[in-house]
């Protein structure tokens, strides 16, 4: 990345030619980040799904070499890893931050180990679909890493949230913040306003509110975006405030994809005192039913988020109540270029980051305040 503008790998992949499966075009360096991670999960011997922003759908994390006789499988991993190989590519070539977003879940079926070859890939890409499409009660890690002036590397393994900052001197990253707290509340709001035209009423009366030093605190809010959500992310979890990408009148789920970008940054957020919602309800708590599935997204300082959802609580809009009511039992929140799930919502499979068996409670975050659509 840092010298592909030396070495010719900036623009779009094959001159425009590469298109994913949700219709954006590829980057040179979406394709490359995608080889790149695929390549070091799938020697690591512990994974056994993948699911990527670059691929159409779940893959053994073997991919077809599972089929081939020429290769020794040692290890079968547990786990499945979903993510966003490079966050924010349409910046890329300008030398603006860009990152990499990951999820891990547990308990992979689409495992290589269990793999029946005469079942037939259709069976195996099933199962690969299966493990894949889980809540974000489900995961039992997740992160980001951040290229900008420095190099971020930040993550959770349900335990509180740890970031790591690499010394290039000695190509290791070093514990730079330990137990990372997001400030209860900020002084920084981060949309696109470009949008803000279309966005759901209480959102568009939210930021208005808080522009002018209407809201809770009294202050005059600042802007800050980059259109990179690691960026963006990394500076909220650091110096707090409110981030988003909110469902708009083009967009009904909004822009983010859930499964990895969505709901790995919720449960960062989480982890680090902040909460994640789509404006009213909690992020984790979406079964979802297709890999590529968007959501709104809106993250930060605890009080500054719960302050934005009352605007959405107050609301009376039926069909944003539905929207949201959907949303939460597995429905009616696929667009258009997204692949489908299977018809019912994913079986939660157990929680690894909470307390409780229905859908993982939060320190401090109750999920009946979250949960319950109105
Ligand atoms: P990606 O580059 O992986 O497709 O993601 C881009 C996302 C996210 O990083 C950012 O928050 C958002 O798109 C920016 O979108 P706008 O340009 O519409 O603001
Ligand atoms: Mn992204
Ligand atoms: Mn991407």
């Amino acid at each position: 990345m840092r010298t592909s503008a030396i070495s010719g790998l900036t623009g779009l992949e094959k001159g425009g030619g590469s298109i994913n499966v949700q219709g954006e075009e590829q980057k040179q360096l979406d394709v490359i980040s995608n080889d790149v991670l695929k390549k070091a999960l799938r020697w690591s011997g512990q994974l056994a799904t993948i699911a990527s922003e670059e691929e159409d759908l779940p893959v053994n994390v073997m991919g077809d070499a599972v089929f081939s006789n020429d290769i020794v499988i040692e290890n079968s991993g547990r786990y499945v890893a979903v993510f966003d190989p490079l966050d924010g590519s349409s910046n890329v070539d300008a030398g603006i931050p860009v990152g990499t977003i990951f999820g891990i879940f547990d308990s992979a079926e689409c495992s290589i180990e269990d793999i029946d070859l005469s079942e037939g890939i259709d069976k195996i890409e099933e199962k690969c679909l299966k493990d894949t499409l889980q809540p974000g009660t489900n995961l039992v890690a997740a992160g980001y890493c951040l290229y900008s002036s420095a190099t971020s590397f930040v993550f959770t393994l349900g335990s509180g949230v740890y970031g790591f900052t690499l010394d290039e001197s000695i190509g290791e990253f070093v514990l730079t913040h330990a137990d990372l707290k997001i400030p209860s509340r900020g002084k920084i709001y981060s949309f696109n306003e470009a949008n803000r035209w279309d966005w759901d009423p209480p959102l568009q009366k939210y930021v208005t509110d808080i522009q002018q030093g209407l809201g809770d605190t009294k202050y005059r809010y600042s802007s800050r975006y980059i259109g990179s959500m690691v960026g963006d992310v990394h500076r909220t979890l650091l110096y707090g405030g409110i981030f988003g990408y909110p469902a708009d009148r083009k967009n009904l789920n909004g822009k983010l994809r859930l499964l990895y970008e969505a709901a790995p940054m919720a449960f960062l957020l989480e982890q680090a005192g902040g909460l994640a919602l789509t404006g009213k309800n909690r992020i984790m708590d979406i079964p979802p039913i297709g890999v590529h599935q968007r959501v709104p997204c809106i993250l930060g300082s605890r009080d500054d988020v719960l302050e934005m959802r009352r605007y959405y609580v107050e609301s009376r809009d039926s069909e944003l109540i539905a929207r949201c009511k959907d949303r939460l039992n597995g429905a009616g929140t696929l667009n258009e270029n997204e692949v489908d799930g299977p018809a019912k919502p994913a079986k939660n499979l157990g929680n690894h980051n909470g307390d409780d068996e229905n859908g993982g409670s939060v320190e401090n975050v109750s999920i009946g305040e979250f949960g319950a659509a109105q």
